[in-house]
């Protein structure tokens, strides 16, 4: 007995002691099929057991420097769009610096390694196309699901309806029998069997002009990322909670919210009631343990409760076959306020009462509402991308106020605030950045560089840096607030489809990959003042 216990003590030493230790690192070179230094490949170190990958790039010499690495085996992989990689397992002991080379071979750039901007301007003109592009990027683009497999005209007829089918509430009112033909062949005109499509398309005579090019200071950023328990997850959004965790909602039919612990891996899993495709967009940690969904599906709110661990669904106004419009509703992303209302974003905007179970609509006074976010004072603050405006929302009164921005139709869609109490958004239509001061009540905009800046996804870094994705480019950009200036950074997958940026108290910036089924969140080497790094 003695010796049992005594064994039994020694297993908890170990699991109250042992403390994952992540100082080893793997360097080393680059290079092109020519034997010279290749700059701004990606060099990926997957865990394999806890499935985390440390993405970085190579420098102007061919240079990498993989770090933040727990003891374990590896698989790195090197990747560049055009040619081909090279994958090395590699067993690493703690606080080990670790040495490998790597050579790319010559390839050819695929369809799926293309943004949706390239995509769109690169794929011919034919009927449907505007049909596809207006009704089918808005989750998802084409790159993984479409142009990474083949099917005949009847596969793609059957995807469309199935879509139409589990994704109704945001495709039935816009996607009629025969415009879903029309989408079905002209997807199988570019990715079906008998496609005529060039097999790359870097042998179009367009496609040079669309290359994107990073200065070197771009090959600084290092992402981490996370493997879900299955595919298709979607994840829709990270948002950190004050013990560390990640709270991701599960978009389309998916159905649950998961919960990940950055420092394993480990992902946990929890389903909602609803019987149909909720279409969960925000799953929102509140301060007293909680967490806040939006369904989008349903036009319900949902709350896991940290005690049971269950979730319970809360319906607002629901006319089956009007999902998604104004009379039907729609919630979207969810915050909650400094006096616990939980305002949720969607069509319309919004707040519900915990404690008497009502729900106040802002059909009125705002309509839909997109982005949200909280103050420092516990105040609400969105965009209203139906009147191109930002508004905020009164914790006390429950009253809103909006401005219009100054960009006309420029669909506002996320923001953020900064230390200063200043609110910065994207204007997705119009390729630009706004900025608000709420002691002024005015505006400024900064026009962002170069075509097809969708900017979606912003946060405000420790220093007040404005970090944003342009969505249908593939890229993450910085924009110093104090001098305007903008950097470009490349992101280590084709089909970004970050949707929200969101900081954990350490500073790092957490995004989503839905359309990769990836959560990770990125810093910048040698720059953690900034964003932080891995624990
Ligand atoms: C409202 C969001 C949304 C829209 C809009 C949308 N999709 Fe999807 N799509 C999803 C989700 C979520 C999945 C993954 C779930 C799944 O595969 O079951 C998916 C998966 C797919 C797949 C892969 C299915 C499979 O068999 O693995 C295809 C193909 C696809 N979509 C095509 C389309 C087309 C074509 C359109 C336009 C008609 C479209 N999608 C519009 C959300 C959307």
């Amino acid at each position: 007995m003695k010796s049992f216990l005594k064994a039994v003590g020694c297993v908890f030493c170990v699991v109250l002691f042992a403390t994952i230790s992540y100082g080893s690192t793997i360097s080393g070179s680059v290079k092109g099929p020519d034997g010279a230094p290749f700059r701004g490949a990606f060099v990926q170190a997957q865990n394999t057991k806890s499935k985390i990958t440390v993405s970085v790039l190579s420098d102007k010499d061919g240079h990498f420097r993989v770090e933040g690495l727990a003891a374990g085996d590896y698989q790195v992989q090197v990747k560049a769009a055009g040619f081909k990689g090279e994958t090395h397992p590699a067993t690493l002991t703690a606080d080990q610096a670790a040495t490998q080379d790597f050579a790319l071979g010559k390839g050819a750039v695929r369809w799926a390694d293309l943004s949706l901007y390239q995509g769109i301007k690169l794929l011919p003109d034919g009927p449907g196309k505007s049909d596809w592009q207006g009704h089918c990027f808005n989750c998802h683009g084409f790159q993984s699901r479409m142009a990474s497999v083949v099917r005949d005209e009847d596969g793609w007829k059957d995807r469309v309806a199935y879509m139409r089918d589990t994704e109704h509430y945001f495709l039935t009112p816009g996607v009629t029998d025969e415009m879903a033909g029309r989408i079905a062949s002209y997807i199988n005109s570019a990715f079906g069997q008998d496609s005529t499509l060039a097999k790359s398309p870097a042998d179009l005579p367009g496609y040079k002009d669309l290359v994107k090019t990073f200065g070197d200071d771009a090959m600084k950023i290092v992402f981490v990322e996370y493997d879900l328990p299955g595919p298709n997850r979607m994840p829709w959004n990270a948002d950190p909670d004050k013990n560390g965790n990640i709270w991701m909602p599960y978009y389309g039919h998916a159905n649950k919210i998961g919960r990940l612990d950055p420092k394993t891996g480990k992902v946990d899993e929890f389903p909602v009631p609803a019987e149909m495709t909720a279409g969960i967009h925000s799953a929102y940690p509140a301060a007293d343990g909680s967490v806040w969904m939006g369904e989008q599906g349903t036009n319900r709110l949902g709350r896991w409760d940290p005690v049971s661990m269950k979730i319970t669904e809360y319906q607002d106004a629901y006319i089956p076959g009007k999902e998604y419009t104004t009379a039907g509703g729609q919630k979207h992303t969810v915050r909650v306020d400094g006096n616990g209302y939980v305002w949720a974003t969607g069509n319309p905007l919004s707040r519900y009462d915990p404690k008497e179970g009502k729900f106040y609509d802002y059909k009125d006074e705002v309509g839909a509402a997109y982005g949200i976010t909280v103050d420092k004072n516990g105040n609400i603050w969105f965009c209203a991308q139906g009147s191109s405006s930002i508004g905020m929302g009164d914790k006390n009164t429950g009253k809103t106020k909006v401005w219009k921005v100054p960009t006309d139709r420029s669909f506002p869609r996320r923001l953020a605030i900064d230390q200063d109490g200043v609110v910065w958004f994207g204007e997705y239509s119009a390729g630009k950045i706004g900025r608000f001061d709420p002691k002024t009540e005015t505006f400024k905009e900064y026009v962002l560089p170069g075509a097809g800046q969708t900017p979606y996804g912003i946060a405000i870094d420790k220093i007040g840096g404005v970090w944003f994705n342009s969505a249908e480019t593939d890229v993450i950009e910085h924009l110093d607030p104090k001098t305007g200036e903008i950097t470009q950074y490349p992101f280590d997958h084709a089909e970004i489809t970050i949707r929200e940026m969101n900081v954990d108290p350490e500073g790092r910036v957490w995004y989503t990959s839905p359309a990769n089924n990836k959560v990770g969140y990125f810093y910048l080497a040698g720059r953690t003042e900034l964003t932080g790094k891995m624990p």
